[in-house]
């Protein structure tokens, strides 16, 4: 802490220190975002130390002038919001994002939402979100990377990095918030904000790895989930928090609780009233109460009944002062918002958004259809999500506006000149039509919080035009709109070519018609295994062994009577208009030890007539251990480019940590014996090559 923020703790009164533990919300008039005169007053009395959803940089300097100029102390607030992925430049939304298997670009696009919004006065984003995702029932696996923690991880440090910058106080910055802590993807049959129940095993494998990467990458805040963890809330999950966050991993940044989520402790059934729930809540670790109140109200009456100790209190003050002097905010509280992005960084945003949204669509199915040929023809464009240019930009859009995103029409239409391109809402125009693109799916308020589907397929109405629109026997391209893998197997089944568009932001018409013209080769792969059907859920390709593998003749193996049991698309499926092979992989040594490392290499050759990018994936599996592995396991992708007729070699560095799996308390456990490793282009087994490495014993 600076000698500032650290000399203030000893002026601040206990309701000036719980002012800086107390998030609170604008307030929305017709005007937008505010704060009204009771909240500006709020501030002014010390008793508010963070903002949440105020946007708009006269608005934020003003209540900034409020805290600066106005209270006792003068201690700058913190200004807070939901900037997922992208602030005004709007990116894909990270599920789709995640498909294009790009750490670099992931980093990217979180710098440029960093610079939008603190050009604005923004200072906090909760992002990135990093929940493992393996329920499409579940509205919020939109917003997180997939299904598997090892790329979910690696999507964490991209995040943190690019919101971040490494110094917080340089100005283009924002403090990133992993969240939700821990393993809200796993509530009950999807449903968003029900309980849930996880193993020991599953928290470690699976839920936790994202988060221990935000946190080794210096990640500044952290939000526990909403739900609880067999019957204790994550907000007042001492084991979690303290446990596992502050002591085993040494988070010191700050715990910041979500939406009302210490007053919902109350309504949880594990405290009483308000005094106990801020006891919960701080004991376990929490820092801000974002909105409920209960700090404030709570606190005063849980010190007098001895719940909490005014040291306790203390610690959260200085770790809240701790990151507003990171950000720089007590030497330059106006800092932020003083110097506005230039024209051309806002061009490079736009064209940045365009790469990736190309790289983020997956061409699901592709019956020899894509790309478009010929010069000209008549393309009909059906489907409500046609010219629906604010729902491209999906459920977290902070300042983005429909005025300036490209629908698909409008990319389309800019694409292919020399094309008869038209809005055919009716059947007749797609009769007339050489070709026809169905732009269905979910709309963006279908996706996100609260959002949960029993039935996470394409809406009855859209899926009775599919069928109207595919009995006219016209080739029929389908742009797949969602938050989540829409289940319709018959869809596939009848349309020739199909792409995953997720919501693909501000220039999601653009990207999709780079890749429908063939200027742009596909390359996006599916970070989350399609299901055929949603009884088939959870589905993901880290399945565990059974003892009775299924098989299709013998009745009492691990299979459904009525459904196949293997998913529609595998994890890390996506076509490209290049056709790769790959070859054997080869490791560097065939004996691994602790604390060394391996290096593995295929070679990859594009046997197709265009260029083309592919993203290769090792998996591994341990055959024989004391617990059973699952049948693979994620430890590396790798991206490789080849001109037609080339031949590459990927390379991934695999250390022997990676070959371990978690004991009781996350410790490395490396057990000797062989595990095998696999190279190919998603978790389909049969496209993967293998080779074998011992893991030999441990000399001490
Ligand atoms: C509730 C959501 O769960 C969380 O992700 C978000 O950051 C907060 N609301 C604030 O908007």
């Amino acid at each position: 802490m600076t000698p500032n923020a650290a000399r203030l703790e000893g002026l601040m009164s206990l309701h000036e220190k719980l002012g800086q533990l107390t998030m609170i919300r604008a307030d929305f008039g017709n005007a937008g975002a505010e704060l009204g005169v009771a909240k500006l007053a709020q501030i002014r009395a010390g008793g508010a130390g963070s903002i949440l959803d105020l946007r708009g940089l006269e608005s934020i300097q003003e209540s900034q002038r409020a805290a600066v100029d106005g209270s006792r102390l003068g201690i700058p607030l913190l200004f807070t919001l939901d900037v997922l992925h992208g602030y005004e430049t709007i990116f894909p939304i990270p599920l789709g994002e995640a498909a294009a298997f790009d750490p670099a670009l992931w980093q990217q696009t979180a710098s440029a939402a960093a610079a939008e919004a603190a050009a604005e006065g923004i200072a906090l984003t909760f992002a990135p979100m990093l929940d493992v995702g393996r329920d499409p029932r579940w509205g919020r696996i939109a917003e997180s990377p997939g299904e598997d923690p090892f790329a979910g991880a690696r999507f964490a440090e991209a995040k943190v990095r690019g919101f971040q910058q490494g110094d917080l106080s340089q100005g283009a910055t924002l403090a990133a918030t992993a969240k939700h802590f821990a393993g809200y993807g796993a509530v009950t049959a999807g449903r968003d904000y029900a309980s849930a129940d996880i193993s020991a095993r599953t928290l470690e494998e699976v839920h936790l790895p994202p988060f221990a990467a935000a946190v080794r990458a210096g990640v500044a805040a952290i939000m526990p989930a909403f739900m609880d963890i067999a019957g204790e809330p994550a907000t007042a999950h001492r084991g979690m928090l303290d446990g596992i966050l502050r002591r085993r991993w040494g988070f010191d940044g700050v715990i910041v609780s979500d939406f009302c989520a210490v007053r919902e402790l109350i309504v949880h059934g594990v405290a009483a009233d308000a005094a106990e729930a801020a006891a919960l809540a701080l004991n376990a670790g929490v820092d801000i109460d974002m909105e409920s109140g209960v700090y404030l109200e709570g606190l005063p009456e849980a010190l007098s009944r001895g719940l909490v100790s005014e040291e306790q209190i203390d610690a959260a003050v200085r770790r809240v002062l701790t990151l507003k002097a990171r950000l720089g905010l007590f030497d330059k509280p106006f800092e932020r918002g003083s110097r506005p992005l230039s024209n051309s960084q806002r061009q490079q945003h736009r064209a940045l958004a365009r790469e990736a949204a190309r790289k983020s669509i997956v061409l699901l199915q592709n019956r020899n259809l894509l790309p478009l040929r010929g010069e000209g023809g008549h393309l009909a464009v059906a489907g409500p999500l046609s010219d629906a240019a604010g729902d491209m930009l999906g459920p977290w859009h902070a300042a983005g506006q429909a005025k300036d995103a490209v629908s698909f029409l409008d990319g389309l239409k800019k694409a292919l000149p020399g094309w008869r391109i038209t809005d055919g809402a009716s059947l007749d125009a797609a009769r007339e039509a050489d070709a026809v693109l169905l732009c269905i799916g979910e709309s963006a308020s279908m996706c996100g919080e609260a959002t949960s589907r029993a039935r996470p397929g394409i809406p009855d109405e859209q899926h009775r035009l599919a069928e109207d629109v595919l009995s006219l026997g016209k080739p029929v391209i389908v742009a797949l709109t969602s938050g989540r893998p829409l289940i319709d197997p018959w869809l596939f089944d009848k349309a020739d070519a199909v792409l995953a568009t997720w919501f693909l932001g501000s220039e999601a018409g653009a990207a999709l018609a780079g890749i429908l013209t063939g200027a742009v080769n596909p390359s996006g792969k599916l970070p989350v295994t399609w299901p055929y059907d949603a009884g088939q859920i959870p589905i993901f390709y880290a399945q565990r062994p059974t003892g009775r593998p299924a098989k299709p003749d013998d009745h009492d193996t691990s299979k459904y009577l009525d459904v196949p049991v293997g998913p529609q698309f595998c994890f890390g499926h996506g076509l490209s208009f290049a056709r790769f092979a790959y070859g054997s992989p080869r490791s560097s040594s065939k004996t691994v030890r602790r604390g060394e490392r391996l290096l593995i290499e295929a070679e990859i050759s594009n046997e197709g007539d265009v260029a083309g990018e592919e993203t290769a994936f090792l998996f591994i599996r341990d055959p024989v251990a004391s617990i059973a592995r699952p049948l693979l396991e994620l430890k590396g992708f790798a991206k490789i480019s080849l001109d037609p007729g080339m031949t590459g070699t990927v390379r991934f560095e695999l250390s022997a940590d990676g070959l371990s799996f978690p004991g009781a308390e996350g410790e490395p456990c490396l057990e000797a014996g062989e595990v095998q490793i696999f190279v190919g282009p998603s978790a389909n087994r049969d496209l993967l090559k293998s080779c074998t490495v011992l893991v030999g014993k441990d000399s001490s």
